[in-house]
């Protein structure tokens, strides 16, 4: 479980820190969540969860007459947004909690979030929260992981641990909106419909450059379920998970990228 308080404490720094390589993770899918918001006219944007605020500056800079705007829990985060889009008139970032965040001006034709919804402690009061911030033609588009098992890059790192537990998928987590029912259940007790999903296959790119493979072996030992199995090994079972992570690493490496599958979802959906 990654909940609100998480966020805005270590797992907030540890993605501010890692911006570079969480963006890169998510290369495949980020074209695909922009095609779908360019394909529609826009004022007001919301993304939310904007994190440091990649789609958030990609529709600003796509969309000069709109106003975007980037909420997020992790004021480490935003602070690295600010950094990034400083220059640009028409975006603003602010530090937020999509349960309770209240628009300062005009409602939003758009809101947008990549893989930001799936972490919301309480998703049937921010999804009524954000329908309230929503213009009655607005669009909510969103990207969330597919249910684990279609996700490589988190299945093949667990099977390394010797500590063997089962995940509670359903928490506030990567794979909270895994299943398609569970997301219909909770848009529509909050007032959304129309409800469309598109599944996206991608590859989840964990190393580059002229090592990759010790490029993926210390971004996978900063952020995601790598991490935290590893965080919870010492002495010579964490040396044999670092081993067994090497050789798989060195598996997956094709012309200089090391990358594993990757299973998301994007979801569209309207006000009642
Ligand atoms: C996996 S990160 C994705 C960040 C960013 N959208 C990206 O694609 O790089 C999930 C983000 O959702 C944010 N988040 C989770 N719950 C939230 C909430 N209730 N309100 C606002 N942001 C939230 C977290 O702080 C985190 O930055």
């Amino acid at each position: 479980m990654t909940g609100r308080d998480e966020w805005r404490t270590n797992v907030g720094v540890k993605w501010a820190a890692e911006w570079r390589r969480t963006d890169r993770s998510f290369t495949g899918l980020t074209e695909e969540l922009l095609r779908h918001a360019l394909a529609i006219p826009v004022h007001n944007v919301l993304d939310i969860g904007c994190g440091a605020g990649e789609i958030a500056l990609a529709l600003a800079r796509a969309r000069q007459q709109a106003t975007i705007t980037g909420i997020d829990l992790s004021a480490d985060l935003i602070a690295v947004a600010k950094a990034r889009g400083g220059n640009l008139q028409n975006l603003q970032f602010v530090t937020g909690d999509a349960r309770n965040w209240q628009p300062g001006g005009q409602k939003a034709d758009l809101l947008i979030s990549r893989h930001g919804t799936m972490f919301f402690d309480d998703p049937v009061d921010a999804f009524c929260n954000l329908r309230s911030s929503a213009l009655p033609h607005a669009r909510l588009i969103f990207s969330c992981f597919r249910e684990r098992k279609f996700n490589e890059w988190a299945t093949e790192f667990a099977e390394l641990s010797p500590i063997v537990d089962a995940p509670d998928d359903e928490a506030p987590g990567p794979f909270a909106f895994g299943r398609q029912e569970r997301i219909h259940e909770l848009l529509s007790a909050a007032g959304w419909s129309g409800i469309t999903y598109e599944p996206i296959d991608y590859a989840y790119v964990a190393g580059s450059g002229p090592d990759a493979v010790v490029d993926a072996k210390s971004y996978l030992l900063a952020i995601g379920p790598a991490a935290a199995a590893a965080a919870r090994l010492d002495g010579s079972a964490r040396q044999r998970f670092e081993n067994g992570m090497e050789t798989l690493l060195q598996s997956r490496c094709e012309q200089g990228i090391v990358a594993f599958r990757a299973a998301a979802w994007i979801v569209t959906a309207r006000p009642n």
